[in-house]
């Protein structure tokens, strides 16, 4: 992937006058020429609103934001670009599920079904509609490799669960999270599929036809897109049946002054003006990946993945937090180095012109669970090279000697 990088202007600065290893991906991944290139002539030529101006401008605006709704329908296996949610991003849709269908349909002793492993966004948006309507969150474990342990699964599945919310791949421990295997537990009793596809569509071939699931969401800055866009795929009939959660323009065919009419599906979800040169960037990330096809993404992540976790078992006193089987992980490695804070190990490796990200990564529940305060954290994506990794675990030696690991 070594011509992949000279996309990624970003990766030729110095930091610390040291060259960049960015190892910061499952925070937000880098954007090559052909991302920013987008965005800009978007600004450039033909900068206008969406669905609203007769002008010239703003139909070319609206053919590109449509567009790229299609490109992210097919990327995914979707039937239709209808299925296709304009969301600000993952945290934004997990809402407008837990809102707009949660709110009106839970009631009390409902459960909701999740994994320790959630990351904030598929845990607080479920917290704040169990309250509201008296619902149960209910939770499945980890094994002692880091994958979601299904021995207990049964004892969830009756006429009580109604939402079954799951990660595709951790953003903390990288683990593959059992989509399949939930998708047929909600089927036997009902329930609402829904998954944080965050970290597993940037990453892994997803195809939702396949994956059988009802709802699936996930942001475009994960995966070489801009910031504040993200997309909710829906089967059709959930998002007919689907509340809006949020309300405005755009998202009405008629406002009278006491009640108004919904704009079809997928407009009723996107009140206000959407993010346009976002959605253009989106696309043209798309078009990028399509281009390496996501079969390579994943390869080239195992192979880098295999690579690091090798590199890091040399390093003494350096413990993993995550899956060893390289088929139940993603390109996401937490770890721990002795006894040295992960955010001096984080600050260390950043003199050293590497970026790791060092904390709770927005998963608390987890590092309760794993007793673990923080880790650090490198992530990879497709411009990650194997000096990446010597670079890192060349900052890894100097911490032990800065903190004095015998
Ligand atoms: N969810 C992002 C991360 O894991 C922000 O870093």
């Amino acid at each position: 992937m070594q011509q992949v990088r000279a996309d990624f202007p970003i990766l030729d600065r110095l930091v610390n006058g040291k060259r960049l290893a960015y190892l910061d991906s499952s925070a937000t991944t880098q954007k090559p020429s052909q991302v920013i290139d987008a965005i800009s002539d978007y600004y450039r030529v033909y900068n206008s609103n969406v669905h609203r101006g007769a002008h010239t401008l703003a139909a070319e605006a609206t053919i590109a934001y449509e567009d790229a709704r299609t490109k992210i329908a097919q990327f995914i296996g979707a039937g239709s670009s209808n299925e296709v949610v304009f969301t600000k991003g993952t945290t934004n849709g997990m809402n407008l599920i837990s809102y707009g269908w949660g709110l009106n349909r839970l009631r009390e002793g409902d459960r909701i079904l999740l994994t320790v492993m959630e990351h904030h966004a598929n845990v607080v948006p479920w917290q704040i509609i169990a309250k509201h309507t008296g619902a149960e969150l209910v939770y499945l474990e980890l094994d002692e490799d880091y994958r979601v342990d299904l021995s207990n699964l049964d004892r969830f599945v009756d006429d009580r669960l109604k939402i079954i919310s799951v990660s595709g791949m951790s953003n903390v421990t990288g683990t593959i999270g059992p989509v399949p295997q939930l998708v047929e537990a909600a089927r036997s009793v009902g329930a609402l599929m829904i998954v944080d596809a965050a970290q597993s569509v940037p990453h892994l071939p997803t195809n939702v036809a396949e994956i059988g699931a009802d709802l699936l969401v996930f942001s475009a800055h994960k995966m070489l897109g801009p910031t504040g866009i993200g997309a909710m795929w829906g089967r059709p009939e959930i998002l007919e049946e689907m509340d809006p959660a949020e309300g405005g323009g755009e998202m009405i065919t008629d406002v009278r002054l006491y009640e108004s009419r919904w704009a079809p599906v997928p407009h009723k979800f996107e009140a206000g003006t959407p993010p346009i040169a976002q959605a253009v960037g989106f696309g043209a990330a798309i078009d990028y990946l399509d281009k390496l096809g996501m079969e390579a993404v994943r390869r080239h992540e195992v192979a880098i993945t295999r690579y690091a976790l090798d590199r890091l078992s040399e390093v003494p006193d350096l413990r993993v937090v995550g899956p060893t089987d390289l088929s139940a992980r993603g390109g996401t490695i937490s770890f721990e180095l002795g006894d040295i804070h992960p955010h001096d190990v984080a600050t260390i490796l950043d003199q050293e012109g590497v970026a790791v990200r060092a904390g709770h990564h927005c998963a608390k529940p987890l590092m309760r669970y794993l007793e673990v305060p923080a880790t650090a954290r490198a992530s990879f994506y497709v411009y990650t090279t194997e000096e990446d990794i010597d670079q890192l675990v060349t900052g890894l030696y100097r911490a032990r000697d800065l903190f004095g690991l015998a």
